[in-house]
């Protein structure tokens, strides 16, 4: 037996990184996966991906920032799957002003698509996942979501507040709905590529017991774990995924 067969899981940002990793792993464990992201091109890859596996997802492009994107992201689903089991909150953006220089525009906009949206997401389908008496909803914090580094500051912020918001989501939506965060390190993706890969980051690297840079896999893997049963009496954690950087 498959450790989601039957789910229906919405995982947002996943046309790339851990996103993608976790819809592929999702579908391969059974469940039907809406993949969602900005970029068709990407976003329509990674449905090849897990049809060309043999097993089944959609895409719904969105923009998490926006609110009427989301509600049509839960309406496509319902159309299509008629329910929602679990929910992954993954769509990231970074920012790299330093205090100083964070305006007010940038500042929104990390936090709509970093934590606002995942508030949004989340009062449309819990609902759902309250009748039907069960549902997982995980999210992705950082490590930053605990330390400062200089130069991050709404970033750092919105990653804090994303610990705060699983929190608060794991009190008011049991029993019939865990939810629970992942906090991942340095993970190679388009993200730290954008800040030139994990090579510019070395010291981060050398700074861990694994001294490696994780792959996008090693955070699919305990995703797949916190939506099975497997972790059936976890509930409002963040769980670090980081070789070791945060001990
Ligand atoms: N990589 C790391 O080292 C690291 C460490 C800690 C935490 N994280 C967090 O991990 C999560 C995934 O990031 P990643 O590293 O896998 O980076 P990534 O490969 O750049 O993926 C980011 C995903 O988020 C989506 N996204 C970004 N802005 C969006 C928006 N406004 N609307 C809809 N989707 C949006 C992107 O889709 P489109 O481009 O198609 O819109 C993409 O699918 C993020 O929350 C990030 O903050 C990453």
């Amino acid at each position: 037996m498959k450790r989601l067969e039957g789910k229906v899981a919405i995982v947002t940002g996943s046309t790339s990184g851990m996103g993608r990793a976790t819809a592929v792993l999702f579908a391969r464990e059974g469940a039907k996966v809406v993949v969602t992201g900005r970029n068709e091109e990407r976003a329509k890859a990674v449905v090849d991906q897990i049809k060309e596996e043999g097993n089944e997802a959609i895409y719904v492009i969105v923009d998490t920032s926006k609110v009427e994107d989301v509600k049509r992201l839960v309406d496509v689903t319902l159309d299509t799957y008629g329910t929602v089991d679990i929910l992954f909150n993954n769509a990231g953006a970074l920012s790299m002003s330093p205090l100083q220089d964070v305006s007010l525009d940038e500042w929104n906009n990390i936090f709509n698509v970093n934590v606002t949206s995942a508030l949004y997401l989340t009062q449309l389908v819990a609902p759902i996942m309250k009748e039907k008496g069960k549902g997982v909803i995980i999210n992705t914090s950082s490590v930053a979501g605990f330390g400062a580094h200089h130069g991050f500051a709404a970033y750092v912020s919105s990653k804090h507040a994303m610990n705060g918001l699983t929190k608060s989501m794991a009190w008011e939506l049991g029993p019939e709905i865990r939810v629970n965060g992942i906090a991942p390190g340095l993970i190679h993706t388009a993200m730290v590529d954008s800040i030139g890969g994990p090579s510019a980051v070395q010291k981060m690297i050398d700074e861990c017991p694994l001294k490696r840079v994780g792959k996008p896999e090693d955070i699919a893997s305990v995703a797949l774990f916190l939506a099975s049963d497997e972790s059936s009496f976890i509930d409002g954690q963040i769980i670090k995924v980081d070789g070791g950087f945060e001990i």
